[in-house]
């Protein structure tokens, strides 16, 4: 990100904070519009990724058509979202991907950053598309932030994704963004799903993505059927015993090692975290109170654990977001998923808006990198890492 674009990013934050804060204080209280959602606007892809199984549920027939997408978001009901991200699937699959984002970036009146996921496995679709809309958000001063989608160097990304050349498809995208940057302000790199495939990769990749300037955000793998139709890839993908350690180290390493402010932190602590502590969720979650998913057909959802509560194609959003029924899911999903959910979808959104959960991480993560500046050089391993395990990092 240029300084100057990291400084319109954070003066917007502080300019919001006031109204974050009164809205969380309200959100306690009674049910708020949404300000944060994710739209899956198919679940067709272009890879079969070994994590992932939506792609084995695309469809093309079931996605909403681009009129049926601006009659859903046509409603009152999104006025208040602040931050929109466009998932799937593979987004680029979408011929129409550009009139979608044009159709969100016109329809919520209070959008300040624009976020899109894509596998850049098809360049000559993607980069095009991706250009107009780097574009569309310049014009309406709305911050862009996207990703692609990166979990090997080489042969290990064509291995995950199961696409042969994978690796250098999805490069020729990421240069070509890198290009654009130059001409237009948005915030880009690339997205690491960590599970037990590439887990030994995870420092090389690392290094090649600093070797090639590029930020990077790593995801701990997680397992739920309505966001990523893989509840059944547990036994396949999740670390376990001293695999799970080494995951932990991995996150911690980042904590310790990385600026303090960097974004990342906060989400890479809650993993080091929940791996410590049995899976005892300790960090805040915007979708608890004010986030909302759609998927492809119009189901919408409150969150990756939550049941479809209606369908925008035969229901006013609003009526059924506020509706007695959906209240009643979000309050089971309140007091029985949240307290042991990995999720760090937009945690950094609630993290800024929740001022005392932040103060403690950062006073835990300054701990843990002085803990690290005390250790000898000769007892760190290769990328600066611990070799020794640390108690639960709370
Ligand atoms: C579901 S994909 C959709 C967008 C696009 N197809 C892509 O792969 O970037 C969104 C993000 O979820 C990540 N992801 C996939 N499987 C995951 C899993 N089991 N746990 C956590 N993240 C996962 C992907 O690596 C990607 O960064
Ligand atoms: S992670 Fe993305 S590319 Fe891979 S199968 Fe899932 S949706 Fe498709
Ligand atoms: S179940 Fe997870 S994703 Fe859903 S609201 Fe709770 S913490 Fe957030």
């Amino acid at each position: 990100m240029s300084q100057v674009y990291a400084t319109k990013y954070l003066a917007r934050a502080a300019a919001s904070a006031p109204r974050d804060l009164a809205n969380a204080a309200l959100a306690k209280f009674t049910a708020i519009h949404p300000t944060v959602l994710i739209y899956h606007c198919t679940f067709v892809c272009d890879a079969r990724c070994e994590m992932c199984s939506n792609w084995k549920r695309g469809d093309r027939k079931s996605d909403m058509s681009l009129e049926e997408i601006e009659r859903a978001f046509s409603s009152p009901f999104w006025r208040n979202i602040e931050n929109a991200n466009v998932s799937g699937g593979e987004p680029t699959t979408r011929n129409d991907l550009v009139d979608i984002c044009r159709v969100m970036l016109d329809k919520f009146p209070r959008l300040r950053k624009f976020g899109l996921n894509t596998t850049g496995l098809t360049p000559h679709r993607a980069i095009p598309m991706l250009t107009d809309i780097v574009k569309m958000c310049a014009e309406r001063d709305i911050i862009f932030s996207f990703r692609v989608s990166i979990d090997g160097v080489g042969e290990m990304h064509n291995d995950v994704r199961q696409v042969p050349h994978g690796f250098d498809k999805a490069n020729e995208t990421i240069r070509a963004m890198q290009t654009l940057q130059k001409d237009y302000p948005f915030n880009f790199g690339i997205s690491t799903t960590i599970f037990s495939q590439n887990l030994d990769d995870a420092d090389n990749i690392l290094r090649w993505a600093r070797g090639e300037n590029l930020d990077i955000v790593f995801n701990m793998v997680r397992f739920t059927d309505p966001m990523l139709g893989n509840s059944d890839l547990a036994d396949s993908c999740k670390p376990v015993g001293e695999e799970e350690e080494q995951m932990r180290q991995f996150f911690l390493d980042r904590v310790r090692i990385d600026p303090l402010l960097d974004g990342q932190n906060y989400i890479y602590m809650h993993y080091a975290d929940m791996i410590a502590n049995g899976y005892h969720r300790l960090a805040p979650c915007p979708f608890q109170t004010q986030g909302i998913m759609l998927n492809p057909d119009g189901g919408m959802f409150f969150c990756e654990n939550s049941e479809v509560v209606g369908n925008v194609l035969d229901t006013d959003p609003g009526e059924i977001y506020f509706s007695p029924e959906s209240q009643a899911h979000r309050d089971y999903i309140k007091n029985d998923q949240c307290p042991t959910c990995l999720s760090p979808c937009q945690m950094n959104v609630a993290a800024i808006k929740q001022v005392v959960p932040y103060a403690k991480f950062l006073a835990r993560a300054s701990r843990e990198k002085r803990k690290h500046r005390h250790v000898p050089t000769a007892a760190r391993t290769a990328n600066g890492a611990r070799e020794t395990s640390l108690p639960p990092g709370r």
